[in-house]
């Protein structure tokens, strides 16, 4: 039987008598922009994030562009951004015409490394031609990042944190959720997040109320005090009702999700732990395990291996974004990050999600050590 990556099937089932009365409700009132749903469910995100505002956008990537677009960043300035992460990140900075400044990863967290980060700095600020603008960590995978050491250094330096926690939502980092732990944080909502829409959506946290206006301003092509009053260089990026009532109605779960997903996460450490590398948690940060990833040699033919079984796997991330080549001009070229270039060979996402029940996890375990089994009598 194949085995799922993300069932967003069984999910359904669950809410379905849910979701088709909310879909109904927003059928019948026909306010399909920015509708009462939209209002709804930014006040819960604002309250699971611990924030003051929450800003629904049309996806991940509009909610890190707008926030860089509220500060102004641009030509001249620099943003760090690990570069072991999905190409949203990077792709934002020259969106707005700042430069990306690549930073390596922590081989265990895979996050950015803040070590990493204050060499970046210092050697940004000796060379004098870009302006240390602003600092972008990525929770992969669910992790939160370093982010005391990360703000620390930021603090020092004048730097905008804009946490990407576009696979952290719902996350926390020293006991404070994703979207109250930097200055600003972004998420996304599409299908296969841990809290995903029916379509592509996203959300904007931050306790700063000009930085909300902005925004908000932004999202609907700059509008000032009237409609066809445009003050700013806007977007039309803001979030469909229908895909507000859909997450409002998968929140009604999310509680639930949220640990079903640790418990999995659990039973696959247990399971794995001793045969392949297990994913490395800091201490303090509670993942929300948008994905389950093992680090082990010959990654592609255990893939292919596990693919016969009828077990899905993905590579997150095949290439690291400063060899990519719309990106590579920013970068220092092949082994100028040895950590990010390395996991791009090792890393294996197993399925995950809330529904992967324990027979299933030891399947996988059984299928894995099958697999490295015949990899090395080969
Ligand atoms: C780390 C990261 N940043 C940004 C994004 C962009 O989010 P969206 O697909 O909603 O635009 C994603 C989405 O996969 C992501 O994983």
């Amino acid at each position: 039987m194949n085995i799922p990556f993300v069932d967003l099937a069984e999910q359904q089932r669950r809410i379905r008598a849910d979701l088709d009365r909310r879909i109904a409700k927003v059928l019948d009132h026909g306010g399909y922009i920015l509708g009462p749903e939209v209002t709804e469910l930014e006040g819960a995100l604002a309250a699971i994030a611990g924030c003051r505002h929450a800003i629904t956008v049309s996806s991940g990537t509009d909610a890190l562009l707008m926030l860089l677009m509220a500060k102004g960043i641009g030509p001249g300035d620099g943003v760090f951004l690990p570069s072991f992460t999905f190409t949203a990140t990077a792709e934002v900075v020259l969106q707005c015409g700042a430069s990306p400044i690549f930073v390596e990863v922590d081989a265990q967290t895979f996050n950015m490394d803040p070590e990493c980060l204050a060499d970046a700095i210092a050697e940004t600020e000796r060379q004098g031609q870009l302006r240390a603008a602003a600092v972008m960590p990525v929770d992969l995978f669910g992790q939160p990042a370093d982010y005391q050491a990360i703000n620390k250094l930021a603090g020092a330096h004048g730097l905008f944190v804009l946490g990407d926690a576009a696979q952290s939502f719902g996350a926390s980092y020293q006991n404070r959720a994703v979207g109250s732990v930097a200055e600003a944080t972004a998420t996304s909502f599409y299908p296969a997040k841990p809290l995903g829409c029916y379509g592509d959506g996203g959300a904007i946290f931050t306790d700063d109320d000009e930085l909300a206006a902005t925004c908000i301003s932004l999202r609907a092509h700059g509008q000032g005090e009237g409609r066809y009053d445009i003050v700013r260089l806007g977007l039309n990026a803001r979030m469909d009702t229908l895909q507000a009532a859909v997450l409002l109605s998968k929140l009604t779960i999310f509680e639930d999700e949220i640990q079903r997903r640790r418990e999995v996460a659990e039973h696959y450490n247990k399971c794995l732990t001793g045969l392949v590398e297990t994913p490395v948690q800091l201490p303090g940060t509670a993942s929300i395990w948008a994905q389950y990833t093992i680090k082990l040699p010959h990654r592609d033919k255990i893939a292919a291996h596990l693919r016969e079984q009828g077990i899905p796997t993905q590579i997150y991330y095949p290439l690291p974004m400063h060899l990519q080549p719309a990106y590579a001009p920013y970068g220092n070229g092949v082994g100028s990050l040895p950590v990010s270039e390395q996991l791009c060979h090792e890393v294996l996402a197993l399925p995950m999600h809330p529904y992967l029940d324990e027979g299933t996890i030891e399947r996988i375990r059984d299928a894995l050590a099958e697999g490295l089994r015949m990899g090395q009598s080969r």
